[in-house]
């Protein structure tokens, strides 16, 4: 038995923010960010929270699969920008829906947060514990970036992506195998400093800035290029899958950079690796939704394709999950 994603879509807020923005008020420029990280634009959203950005989406997605909303039975939110501490986003999202009957929870693993949402989604349903998993990777990154700091206001933006998992109704095809992994020695080179149980907000802390994202892009980067890469090339290995053999490579969007040096890695042509960074940014768990419901939208997967999906992100977290695409139609 296996799971599969039987439908997905995406939701970004309209308003969009070109390099050139931050070139009126901040030491920066277009040639840089674009050279440096590939983004060209990113959407910020005016108002609303995370839950926000995914009720869309979800609508979208369950329309899609022509199911009844009442059928979900369990919603999983990977997000690392919840609307609350507690409650949780799976909460909300369940009260906006209007769904009865159904349980679920926040998964907190930054920019691997779709990845282990999707690991467990899949163990989840393969067990039999919810039939109808709705999988709901979302950021609101603009809550949390210091707008002021060029080292971050340039790279995030605001999205979320929705999927709904199923069994799958041939076991050779969907979510076949996962890798992943935790290292808390990187909590000081990508954190949010205050604001937790370590340390209170206070008001010394927001003059301090410390409710932005913290982050030594460098230190960040060295180990993320090593992560992804390390990751993706040992799930190939360990499924027996060739680079020809591989239809696409569906990275987290953090870095055009760490992109290309994983698909290097890997022995990967660009046109197999999904790349939307330049349109939206990092939008943390946001990343790897919105580009499978893309190219599902525009027709580029097929029923069958080899997929390896993989992120590198705050914590450390980083993994890889092995896919054959099967939309259950
Ligand atoms: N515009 C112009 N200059 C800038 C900007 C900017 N927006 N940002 C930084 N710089 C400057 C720096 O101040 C530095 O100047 P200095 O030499 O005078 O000190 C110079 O550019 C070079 O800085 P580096 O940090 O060496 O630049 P680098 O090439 O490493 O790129 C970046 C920085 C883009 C942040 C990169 O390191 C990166 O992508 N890191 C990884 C990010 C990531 O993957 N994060 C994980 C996901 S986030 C999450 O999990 C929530």
């Amino acid at each position: 038995m296996s799971a599969t994603i039987t439908s997905i879509a995406h939701y970004v807020p309209p308003d969009v923010y070109p390099n050139s923005y931050f070139e009126n008020y901040l030491d920066t420029s277009d040639e840089w960010i674009t050279s440096r990280t590939g983004i060209k634009e990113r959407r910020f959203a005016k108002s609303g929270a995370t839950s926000d950005l995914i009720i869309p989406a979800a609508k979208e997605c369950i329309e899609r699969r022509g199911i009844d909303m009442q059928e979900i039975d369990c919603i999983l939110v990977p997000t690392v920008t919840p609307d609350y501490f507690f409650p949780s986003t799976a909460c909300i999202v369940q009260n906006k829906l209007g769904i009865n009957n159904v349980w679920g929870f926040d998964i907190s693993a930054a920019c691997s947060s779709f990845i282990f949402g999707l690991a467990t989604a899949t163990k989840l349903v393969e067990s039999g514990l919810s039939k109808k998993l709705l999988l709901c990777g979302a950021d609101k990154m603009s809550s949390i970036l210091n707008l002021n700091d060029r080292n971050q206001a340039v790279l995030f933006g605001d999205g979320a992506g929705v999927a709904l998992i199923e069994q799958s109704n041939d076991p050779e095809l969907g979510i076949l195998d996962s890798i992943m992994y935790i290292n808390g020695e990187g909590q000081p080179a990508l954190n949010m400093p205050a604001g937790g149980s370590a340390k209170p907000a206070t008001i010394e802390t927001v003059k301090n800035n410390e409710h932005y994202i913290h982050q030594d892009g460098q230190t960040v980067f060295k180990a993320a290029v090593k992560g992804m890469a390390d990751v993706s090339v040992d799930i190939m290995k360990k499924n027996g899958i060739t680079s020809k053999e591989l239809n696409w490579l569906v990275p987290h969007q953090a870095n055009l950079r760490i992109i290309n040096a994983t698909a290097d890695r890997m022995e990967l042509e660009r046109e197999k690796v999904m790349i939307n960074i330049d349109k939206y940014g990092n939008t943390t768990a946001g990343t790897i939704p919105i580009c499978l419901s893309e190219w599902n939208a525009a027709g580029n997967i097929s029923k069958g394709d080899r997929l390896v999906l993989s992120s590198f992100g705050a914590g450390y977290t980083w993994g890889s999950i092995y896919m054959r695409w099967n939309m259950n139609d």
